[in-house]
């Protein structure tokens, strides 16, 4: 099993992505993460980025904090790095194919915001046989892209995805952890802060935004942007507390989703009159209608509504 799977992938980035392939690569196995040094292979200015985090940082000293072990033992574990409950959020894996043993390599990285890559890596370097990335026709880049989100690539277009996916590490959210070692970590000491917002956590030090046609700076948002950034991180955050609710009745744990959930609804309720989606992501909020609201603002200046919510500092 191990051998073949090796044999699809080594086939996959030689030809041209087949939607076979893809689909027998799916029905084999969870995906996995193939760690960041794959990506620096490539993508040498965002690491860099990335060195410069906290993400990056705490991998050193994160299980030398002083509440660290009672958090871990409050969850049944002896060392944080060797806890699958701390590493959910904690550690970036790497794995070299399906039956390898994942190994910590490193704190939130690459794969942690973009998606498990085992399964979209080479159709995200396939830019057709014997093309090189200049030439390829824009038909096929739509469908390689199409493919590599279907596999499971978490694409800076689709903002809400990225920023639930914040939301779902930052809330305590995420689905692999267990509503009885959410409370337990509480009780230990474990922060969850409800005031995490994605201007101020994403336009600092994680900021890396080398987009065309200088790759080679790393640009910041207009204020108009920033607008927009704001509000998707509340869309963001209102669909994560709301199902947050229903994870874990601790007293603390709902207090925070409440929170979090307020602050939502106040940003959507300025924007509401000039984006309807606010209003409908209020009356339902599903992560549908969430993307729905991210597509909406795409181009629009908010900052008459929201502009006096942006958070100053940047972390
Ligand atoms: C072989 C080189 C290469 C490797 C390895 C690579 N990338 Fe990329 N990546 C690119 C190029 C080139 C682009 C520019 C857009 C394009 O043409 O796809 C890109 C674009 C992106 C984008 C922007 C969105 C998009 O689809 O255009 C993200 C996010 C991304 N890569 C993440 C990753 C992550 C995460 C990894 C590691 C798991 C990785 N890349 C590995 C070459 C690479
Ligand atoms: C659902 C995601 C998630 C899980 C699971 C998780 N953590 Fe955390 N942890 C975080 C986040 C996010 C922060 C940073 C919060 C902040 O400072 O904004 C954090 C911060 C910490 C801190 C720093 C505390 C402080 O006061 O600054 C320690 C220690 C810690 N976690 C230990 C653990 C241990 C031990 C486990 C496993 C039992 C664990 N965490 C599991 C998300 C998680
Ligand atoms: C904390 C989450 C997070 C981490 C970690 C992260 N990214 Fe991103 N990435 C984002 C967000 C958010 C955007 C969208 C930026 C924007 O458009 O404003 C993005 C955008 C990108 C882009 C397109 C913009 C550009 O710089 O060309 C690429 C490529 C990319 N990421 C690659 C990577 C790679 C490679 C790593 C690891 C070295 C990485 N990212 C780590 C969240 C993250
Ligand atoms: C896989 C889980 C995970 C994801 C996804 C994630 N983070 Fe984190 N983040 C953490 C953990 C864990 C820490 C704590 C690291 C520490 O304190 O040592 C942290 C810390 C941070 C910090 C430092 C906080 C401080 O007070 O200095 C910032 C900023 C941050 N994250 C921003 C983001 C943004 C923005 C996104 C999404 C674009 C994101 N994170 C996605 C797990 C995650």
């Amino acid at each position: 099993m191990k051998k073949f799977l090796v044999t699809i992938f080594s086939v996959m980035s030689f030809v041209a992505v087949s939607g076979f392939i893809v689909s027998a690569t799916e029905a084999q196995a969870a995906p996995f993460k193939v760690g960041p040094k794959k990506c620096q292979e490539c993508h040498t200015a965002e690491a860099e980025v990335w060195k410069g985090t906290a993400h990056f940082k705490s991998y050193k000293d994160i299980h030398k904090h002083d509440k660290a072990d009672a958090i871990v033992e409050a969850v049944g574990d002896k060392r944080m790095k060797r806890s699958e409950t701390c590493t959910i959020c904690h550690y970036s894996e790497e794995q070299k194919d399906a039956g390898d043993k994942p190994k910590q390599v490193a704190g939130p990285s690459c794969e942690s915001c973009h998606g498990a890559a085992s399964d979209w890596i080479n159709i995200h370097n396939d830019y057709g046989k014997g093309v090189k990335r200049e030439d390829e026709p824009a038909a096929h880049k739509a469908e390689r892209i199409a493919k590599a989100e279907a596999a499971g690539m978490i694409r800076p277009d689709k903002l809400f995805d990225v920023a639930s996916n914040c939301m779902a590490c930052h809330g305590l959210a995420r689905d692999e952890l267990e509503a009885k070692d959410a409370a337990a970590m509480l009780d230990a000491g474990h922060p969850l802060k409800p005031e995490f917002e994605l201007v101020s956590y994403s336009q600092g030090t994680v900021r890396h935004r080398f987009y065309p046609p200088d790759v080679t700076v790393n640009k910041e948002m207009t204020p108009a942007e920033l607008s927009q950034l704001y509000v998707v991180g509340q869309a963001a955050a209102l669909v994560s507390a709301k199902q947050a609710m229903s994870k874990s009745d601790h007293a603390n744990y709902k207090a925070a989703q409440e929170k979090r959930i307020a602050t939502a609804t106040a940003a959507l309720d300025a924007v509401k009159g000039q984006v309807p989606e606010a209003a409908a992501l209020l009356a339902d909020p599903s992560v549908a209608n969430g993307r729905a609201l991210a597509a909406a603002v795409k181009g629009k200046d908010l900052t008459g509504a929201v502009g006096g919510m942006l958070p100053k500092d940047r972390k």
